[in-house]
């Protein structure tokens, strides 16, 4: 145990609970991680990271001594009073958020007035009010509850710890305050502005914040999409409406659609939240129309500049929802890549991380094992996720391996000029 700082529990090791469990060891806390997936923890405490994600195995390595694994949640239990929950919350059938990991944790602890729950997991608005019950139910209701949500972003999510824009504690009237002044002593020291609320609104802050932000990018994709039929550039466009404050220049890309687990996810679960309670939400039944149509619109500008799609060759640069990540949950380019076969494409992919990935999820998705595969005989290349390597590429090399000679960048990340200058039909989203 460490001299200065508490140790904490941390229970599930996900993209959530790895970065927490190694912020919080990077700024001094013995951390006891718990998971139920023994082959996960035999691997973590041999060394060995699960997920891809920038500095966390540098991280887990500098703090090692600090973090310990297990699959008991007694191990937590027994040394730390805050338990960071950490656990997946996957759609269901019904697009609500499953609770069933969640509901498992906080039946396994004991009763104990010593301890606290800290909601990491994104949960509906609410999920806290009918825990406290039900732990109260259980004759556990000295057990304190704190919603904590996380706005770590993956591919940064590190960085995103170290500086986080803003932490958010709940904590109701009822509560014992002890634990939410214990979560804000732990993150005091990256010295960011500390949100204290209730439950529920910290609940609704996370919910808000990532439709807001799908939000964005849906705006933006449909005022890339006026942009191409009215000769305006959206890359003009945004970073002149970027400039208002009000607005401001993050999350205005527009491209093939947000992709991730969190935005499809929480849009759709605020949207069901909504409508459980009685509210039919429309704005975010807009926002994921669009999204959906804006991941297929590739097909029309394919279709336009090859006509019929059968047996065109068809190369994409990336498949993963973003670059700097192996995480496929909701990448564009699972839909792209099925509707292009389902027009009788030739698909042909390479992505320098999630590859293997991919081919789990799509066994029947011809992946490279190199970027000159992918681009090599290609009628048309599409610039599907921005990895700094495809920004970086000789477009005449490409061009000298291609059967055709178009690219269509779903990024808007490519230099434009370069690919002409190779000879290439550039094309992008909304910049004429
Ligand atoms: C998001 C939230 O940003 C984070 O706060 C929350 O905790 C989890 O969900 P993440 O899904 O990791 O994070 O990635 P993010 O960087 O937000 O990107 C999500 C998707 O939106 C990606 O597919 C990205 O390519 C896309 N995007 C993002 C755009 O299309 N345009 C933009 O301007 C920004």
């Amino acid at each position: 145990m460490n001299g200065e700082r508490a140790p904490i529990g941390v229970i599930g090791t996900g993209y959530v609970g790895l970065v927490t469990a190694v912020g919080f060891a990077g700024l001094g806390s013995d951390v006891w991680c718990v998971d139920i997936d023994e082959v996960k923890i035999a691997q973590l405490r041999r060394g060995e990271v699960p997920i891809y994600e920038p500095g966390l195995a540098e991280m887990i390595d500098r703090n090692r001594e600090r973090l310990h694994f297990s699959t008991t949640l007694a191990d937590a239990v027994e040394r730390a009073r805050l338990l960071f929950v950490c656990v997946g919350t996957p759609p269901t059938y019904a697009g609500d958020a499953d609770l069933s990991a969640v509901l498992a944790v906080a039946g396994a602890m004991p009763a104990s007035s010593e301890h606290a729950l800290v909601m990491k997991s994104t949960v509906p608005c609410g999920t806290g009010r009918t825990l406290t019950r039900m732990l109260d139910e259980q004759g556990k209701g000295g057990l304190a509850y704190v919603s904590c949500p996380e706005f770590l972003k993956e591919g940064s999510a590190i960085q995103d710890f170290i500086h986080p824009d803003r932490v958010v504690i709940g904590e109701d009237e009822d509560g014992a305050h002890w634990a939410g002044d214990a979560v804000a002593a732990l993150y005091e020291p990256l010295g960011a502005p500390i949100v204290r609320t209730d439950v529920a609104s910290a609940e609704m802050i996370k919910l808000a914040a990532n439709a807001f932000l799908a939000t964005k990018i849906s705006f933006i994709n449909e005022i890339a999409n006026v942009c191409e039929e009215t000769g305006a550039n959206v890359l003009e466009v945004a970073r002149g409406v970027g400039l208002d404050a009000r607005i401001g220049p993050r999350f205005l890309s527009a491209g093939i659609g947000y992709g991730g687990s969190c935005f499809t996810k929480d849009v759709s679960a605020l949207k069901l939240l909504a409508a459980n309670s009685g509210y039919h939400f429309q704005l975010l039944g807009a926002v994921i129309e669009v999204n959906e149509l804006q991941k297929r619109r590739v097909i029309a500008k394919l279709s336009r500049r090859l006509g019929s799609l059968a047996g065109m060759r068809i190369g994409l640069l990336g498949l993963a929802f973003k670059p700097h990540t192996d995480d496929m949950r909701g990448a564009s380019s699972l839909v792209l890549a099925s509707r292009l076969e389902a027009e009788g494409a030739i698909v042909r992919a390479f992505d320098p991380v999630a590859s293997e990935e991919a081919r789990r999820i799509m066994p029947e998705l011809d992946c490279a094992e190199c970027l000159a595969d992918a681009v090599k005989d290609a009628d048309a290349v599409v610039l599907v996720t921005e990895w700094p390597e495809f920004l970086e590429l000789d477009w005449t090399t490409v061009a000298a391996a291609m059967a055709g000679n178009v690219v269509i960048d779903g990024r808007n990340a490519l230099d434009g000029d370069a690919v002409r200058a190779a000879g290439l039909v550039y094309e992008g989203i909304g910049v004429g």
